[in-house]
């Protein structure tokens, strides 16, 4: 049994209020931490404090709230001064993928709390290494990569940088479970970590097969939705490899490996997304054709399924732990 820390003690912070920020800021208090939100752009605390409140009323609705939604909001403060983060133990750092404009939030936190405090960044893809570079004591830098909605999944990804202390590695770990987490540890902070490293071996076949006229995006999304979406909840891809049987995977290797795309070149059909400026259902263009309203239920009845995923996981987890 790995040892219960009393969180409810342990004040974290969270630096950006956009969609992750103030995600992980929901997760944090759900999982009993007092929270301190710091908006680092002016304007920002309102919209912060509805998104606060939509996704408490989401996680409620989900059945992951053990006290009234009005007992979270008083836990979780907002505010546009660095200072409140003074006695945090964990400040998280969720501003954009800009190396400059971390740096500036890098030396705010410092500035705020003891240099035993642990900093972190949610970072997709700048490497923490160059990021632990950034602020003082760097032994106490480390990378944790969430996924949203952050207060219900159980992804989550803590690496290392060149100068990482374990000690603080350790502690954080520890915490994500807590926080509901089946966390992964990387010893070393690798381009794109594990998750973005395999999605975009996929991202890149896809593209290529569309792009030789062999399949739709339509029919592409099928196979990938209907075969791995019918087991990834349930098992990795190691495990469903073992559950297959493994002899013909070496033959099957042979075969198919030197069929796959290697080009480095972003794919034709992104690069006309990006010059066409469409962002997909956000704004209700993409790669798909859809109005309005039905971008709008796809998010709602993402919404529904995240909860109950994030459920079908915790039930079989629970069977293969036994
Ligand atoms: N969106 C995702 O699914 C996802 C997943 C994992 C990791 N991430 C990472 O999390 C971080 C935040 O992503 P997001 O999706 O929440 O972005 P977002 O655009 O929703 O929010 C970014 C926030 O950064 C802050 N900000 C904006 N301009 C700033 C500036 N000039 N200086 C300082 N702060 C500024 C603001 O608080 C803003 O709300 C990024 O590093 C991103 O790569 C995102």
């Amino acid at each position: 049994m790995r040892p219960k820390i009393d969180v409810s003690e342990i004040e974290t912070g969270v630096v950006g209020l956009g969609m992750m920020g103030t995600s992980i800021a929901v997760a944090l208090c759900i999982a009993g931490h007092p929270v301190k939100a710091v908006a680092p752009i002016a304007h920002e605390l309102e919209n912060a404090r509805k998104s606060i409140a939509r996704q408490l009323q989401h996680a409620d609705a989900s059945g992951l709230l053990q006290q009234p939604i009005s007992f979270y909001m008083n836990r979780i403060r907002l505010s546009e001064d660095y200072f409140v983060f003074q006695n945090c133990r964990l400040v998280l750092e969720c501003v954009i993928e800009d190396k400059a404009a971390k740096a500036r939030v890098y030396r705010k936190i410092a500035a705020a709390t003891g240099t035993d405090t642990v900093i972190s960044s949610n970072t997709s893809a700048i490497p923490v290494s160059d990021l632990q570079e950034m602020v003082p004591e760097p032994g106490r830098f480390l990378g944790i990569h969430w996924a949203e909605p952050a207060y219900m999944t159980r992804f989550m990804e803590i690496t290392k940088g060149i100068r990482t202390e374990d000690r603080y590695a350790d502690w954080v770990y520890q915490l994500a479970h807590q926080w509901g987490k089946e966390p992964t540890f990387l010893q070393k902070d690798i381009r794109g970590f594990v998750t973005n490293r395999l999605m975009y071996a996929v991202y890149r076949e896809i593209f290529h097969l569309v792009a030789k006229g062999e399949t739709t995006i339509a029919d592409a999304d099928k196979a990938f939705r209907y075969d791995a979406g019918s087991w990834m909840t349930y098992m990795g891809i190691f495990e469903r490899m073992e559950q297959q049987g493994l002899s013909d995977f070496s033959k099957i290797f042979q075969r198919i490996f030197p069929k796959l795309d290697n080009s480095t070149e972003v794919p034709q059909l992104m690069q006309e997304m990006v010059k066409t400026k469409v962002k997909g259902v956000q704004q209700a263009r993409g790669l798909y054709t859809y109005t309005r309203e039905e971008a709008a239920a796809w998010e709602k009845s993402f919404a529904e399924f995240n909860k109950e995923i994030y459920q079908l996981a915790d039930q079989y987890q629970k069977i293969k732990n036994e």
